[in-house]
This record gives C-alpha cells, structure tokens and sequence, in this order.
C-alpha cells in the first residue's frame, strides 16, 4: 500500500435508482488527492447522476460517499459545498440577468464569515466584508479571462465563456475537491485544446482535486491521471488512460462508437 496517497473521495457501492431504471448500479472507487480523475461513459451512463450524488442533490438508494474519510452521503448541497466541493453543471447553471462579477460574488458569500450570519440575521455583509467579496472575484474572473467583461450579463456569454464563469463561480467557494460535468461542451476546438491546460493549472495553482465528465475522448485522455468507464450504470473499467483505452469492454460500449 503506497502510504503517501490519500483518498479525498470515496465511492462506495453507490446506487441510484429511478423507478425501475437504475441509473447508477453498485458503483465503487476512490480518487486520490491532486488527480484529474475522468468519468467516462455513453449518453445516460449514469456520470451526471453520479455526480448529483456526490454533491448532494439526489440522495443515493444505497451505498455511502466519503470526503477526506468522512461521511457526506446524506448532506445537503449547501452543507457539502462548505465541506469543499464544488462543481458546475452540464446544463449551465447561472443567473443570466446578473453580470459575470455578481455571478461569482454571489457564490463567494458562502465563504465569508459574516456574510453567512449577516445573512442569517437578515444583514447585509460588512463594507469591508463586501469589498473583500468583490475583490476576490474580480480575480477570479481574471483567472478564467473574463476580467475585461465582468459587467457583462450572463446570458450575453457564448457557451465557452458561461462555463468558465461557472468555473470562476465553483472556485469562488475555495473546493478541495472540484466537480466539472462537460466543461468543454459548446466550446470550439481551439477553446477545448485550451481547457486541458487550463484545467491542469487549476489543480495545481488550487491544490484541487478534479473529476470530470467529459465526452471529449482525446481531451479525456490527455489530461486525466486516471479514468472511470460508466455503461448503464455500470463500473466497467478503471485505471490510467493508455489501459482504459485498450479494454475491450470500453472499446465496444463507448470507444468503438467513437471510431
Ligand atoms: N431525475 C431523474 N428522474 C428519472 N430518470 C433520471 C433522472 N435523472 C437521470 N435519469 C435517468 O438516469 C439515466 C442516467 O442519466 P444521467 O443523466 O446520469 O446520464 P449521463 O451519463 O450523465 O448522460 P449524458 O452523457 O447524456 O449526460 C438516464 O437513463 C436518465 O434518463
Ligand atoms: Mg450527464
């Protein structure tokens, strides 16, 4: 056993049924701290499900999620993004009426002290408080190279640049652990050769670790440590790229398809 590595989370015999169909079926696996992990897997796979279990949108049927050896399977969303997770979504999530720097401030108001308790007594957050608010995500818009539109309202975005903003917003809440499902969906080639180093830069500038779900095969392989295959729900392979790439099984379910 190597006793360096550490495991920030822990799938445990996670299933998620939907009536009679089971979207997520027994699925185990660990990812270690600092991977880019890939969830890899044809259309209704089961990889966004997943993910809805990890941050606590949908409840499990059975099976247990841990967080630095901790328990978070039954929490809700809010409660697990303070634990350190944060994600994006596939079917991008932002206020579309509010500029890019409101969007990221907004999220970042979960971080601060008293803007929560501000928040729960009804105040609003101190000047000083605001500024710091403000400040970090202007920074975090210059991060994902939006910084010269940060009054521009979301919806004005191209889809590219909503999912960086959703980015800027995930790391406004300083995750450990960083969740992105499709990031490179509606991004042009050119965007989506960018990503890849731009995904690694995060990891290491943050200390993150990072799942992803991407269909993207080449971007998948060039940048993830390690893979998850999902077919119907099913764990069907895991490893490092150059071994899920030549497995049989992945190669009928989902490579293949790929040509
Ligand atoms: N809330 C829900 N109610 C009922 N069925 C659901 C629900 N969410 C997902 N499903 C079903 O569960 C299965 C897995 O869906 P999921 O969205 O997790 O797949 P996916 O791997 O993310 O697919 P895609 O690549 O298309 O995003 C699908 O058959 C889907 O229709
Ligand atoms: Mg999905």
């Amino acid at each position: 056993m190597n006793i360096t590595s550490k495991s920030t989370l822990a799938i445990q015999q996670v299933t998620r049924r939907f009536g009679g169909l089971v979207a997520v079926n027994e699925v185990s696996f660990d990812v270690q701290e600092n991977e880019i992990f890939g969830v890899i897997g044809p259309n209704g796979a089961g990889k966004t499900t997943l993910f809805n279990t990890i941050t606590g949108l949908i409840a499990p049927t059975s099976g247990k999620v841990l967080f630095d050896g901790k328990e978070i399977t039954n929490f809700r969303p809010h409660q697990i993004a303070k634990f350190g997770i944060a994600r994006t979504f596939q079917n991008i999530r932002l206020f579309g009426e509010l500029s890019a720097l409101e969007n990221v401030a907004i999220a970042r108001h979960l971080r601060t002290t008293t803007g929560v308790l501000n928040g729960v007594l009804g105040l609003p957050p101190t000047p000083k408080e605001e500024k710091q608010t403000y400040d970090r995500a202007q920074e975090l818009l210059d991060l994902v190279g939006l910084s010269d539109r940060q009054d521009v309202k979301a919806k004005n975005f191209s889809y590219g640049d909503q999912r960086r903003l959703e980015i800027a917003r995930a790391l406004a809440l300083e995750p450990k652990l960083l969740l992105l499902d499709e990031p490179a969906a509606g991004m042009n080639p050119n965007e989506k050769v960018q990503l890849s180093d731009f995904i690694r830069s995060l990891r290491d500038r943050f200390a993150l670790t990072i799942l992803l779900i991407e269909h993207h095969v080449p971007l998948v392989m060039g940048l993830c440590d390690r893979i998850a295959v999902l077919d119907f729900g099913q764990l069907i392979a895991i490893g490092q790229p150059e071994i899920v790439k030549n497995d049989r099984a992945v190669i009928e379910a989902y490579l293949g398809d790929e040509g």
